[in-house]
């Protein structure tokens, strides 16, 4: 196959003068393959990028896309509705955490955070709080790339070239501690006590009257896959509600079962005030996010605003875009009707075994896994952080396995559907790559 010219397309988060010198190249998909453009099978062994939930080409879903764009291409959000925005949005509101009944439709993670944050400042302000203004995220947070979310966030890198952030933002500690935790299985025993800072530094320094929300990832993904203490997402919970502060989870890659349950809530038992989500949404077939709320914020809103005024002036062309609702309702069909959460949870104990079989090779210092996702973090070379990582990402690949590296840790997080054979192919050619790195 030729390549095509690749001068004009300026790739995102990535090495583009390494990529173009050297092209990864995927052409087709279906189930746990990519192929690429040689005519090789790659087993996906990060759902795409965290999203293809029921893995690829799934038929239920490509016809529901099909048949929609032949019937209404596009419906303006503003002021006019179509029957799917709202079906999609009470079968989400179906399975969301319990009371997370009112849905916000976006186009992707980093507008669903950029929403909620939005919508946390305004309803203080509704209510006439509006002193609430201030937002906290967490040290390796990772929320989208808006200017909303790289302020909440904290992955240093994302940050550096943009120094500009709003301006009433502080950050938890992050929950990382591998003196104490390494080699977890399942959420490690120690830290729970990092929630306590929260209440005793930064409300402390900053006055509780002055903070709307916190915002945290039940489990950090893209920053490593770093899994909660046990318990510190109960004491998160807690301290909020002591002063009236909202609790966000950003579950773009905890939602839709990659933890072993719909929900991160619901894997920890805590239930936040309001959740984003995306990714699985649509198994990735169309771009789509939302925001999930209780009603208290909803109402506030809605009682707040005079007769006929527009109540929470927010939205995107492309909110509920027809074929992101076919493409949702499809996939949540399919989820329950194949039980994939349910599967990942039965999978995830021969998963966590062939991931801890990696414990002891070359340069791995932690092994760390929950439900269908596991985090392998490496010793950095001197003088060159993430490039150990990337080396043995690129080793995967050319073995024909797609993995994920962030600095110098390893995500693998396939898709729901994956066979107990595919896991055990995916763990044997990363111990090979992870033997040849050096
Ligand atoms: C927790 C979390 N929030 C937000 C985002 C941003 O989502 P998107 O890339 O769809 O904007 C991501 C993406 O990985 C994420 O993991």
């Amino acid at each position: 196959m030729t390549q095509p010219n690749m001068e004009a397309f300026w790739m995102p988060f990535t090495a583009n003068r390494q990529f173009k010198a050297a092209p990864r190249m995927l052409v087709s998909a279906d189930g746990m393959y990519y192929t690429d453009d040689k005519g090789r099978q790659i087993l996906d062994g990060s759902a795409g990028l965290w999203c293809v939930t029921a893995g690829h080409n799934r038929k239920s879903i490509v016809e529901a896309v099909q048949k929609q764009i032949a019937t209404l291409d596009y419906a303006p959000p503003f002021q006019m509705g179509h029957p799917k925005a709202f079906e999609a949005a009470e079968k989400l509101a179906a399975m969301a955490p319990k009371g997370l009944s009112k849905v916000f439709f976006v186009n992707s993670g980093s507008e669903a955070v950029d929403t909620a944050l939005k919508m946390a400042i305004g309803y203080h302000r509704v209510r006439g709080d509006a002193a609430r203004v201030k937002l906290i995220g967490r040290e390796r947070g990772y929320h989208g790339v808006n200017f909303g979310g790289i302020s909440v966030g904290g992955m240093a890198g994302n940050r550096k070239h943009f120094p500009v952030s709003l301006p009433a933002v502080d950050h938890l500690r992050s929950t990382h501690d591998l003196a104490r935790n390494a080699f977890s299985r399942g959420q490690p025993e120690h830290g729970a006590e990092w929630a306590d800072e929260l209440e005793s530094r930064i409300l402390t320094l900053h006055d509780p009257s002055t903070i709307a929300a916190v915002i945290v990832e039940p489990m950090a993904g893209s920053t490593g896959v770093l899994i909660p203490p046990k318990g510190y997402l109960q004491r998160l919970r807690q301290i909020c509600d002591k002063y009236g502060i909202l609790l966000i989870f950003d579950e773009v890659i905890t939602g839709f079962g990659r933890l072993g349950a719909d929900w991160g809530a619901n894997k920890f038992g805590v239930i936040p005030d309001m959740l984003t989500c995306a990714k699985g949404l649509t198994n990735a077939v169309v771009p789509m996010g939302a925001v999930l709320v209780k009603p208290e914020i909803h109402d506030a809103f809605m009682a707040a605003a005079a007769d006929g005024a527009v109540e929470f002036p927010h939205g995107y062309t492309y909110s509920a875009h027809p074929l992101a609702c076919a493409a949702s309702l499809a996939a949540l069909d399919l989820y329950r009707e194949e039980q994939l959460f349910e599967r990942a949870a039965g999978m995830s104990p021969y998963f966590e075994g062939q991931a801890h079989q990696l414990a002891g090779l070359p340069h791995v210092k932690d092994v760390r896994n929950l439900g269908l996702v596991a985090g392998v973090e490496l010793e950095s070379r001197p003088a060159a952080p993430g490039r150990r990582a990337y080396e043995v990402f690129l080793k995967c690949w050319e073995k024909g396995l797609l993995i994920r590296c962030t600095g110098d840790i390893l995500a693998i997080s396939p898709p729901l559907i994956i066979e107990k054979h595919e896991i055990d192919r995916l763990f044997e050619i990363l111990a090979s790559a992870l033997r040849e790195t050096e």
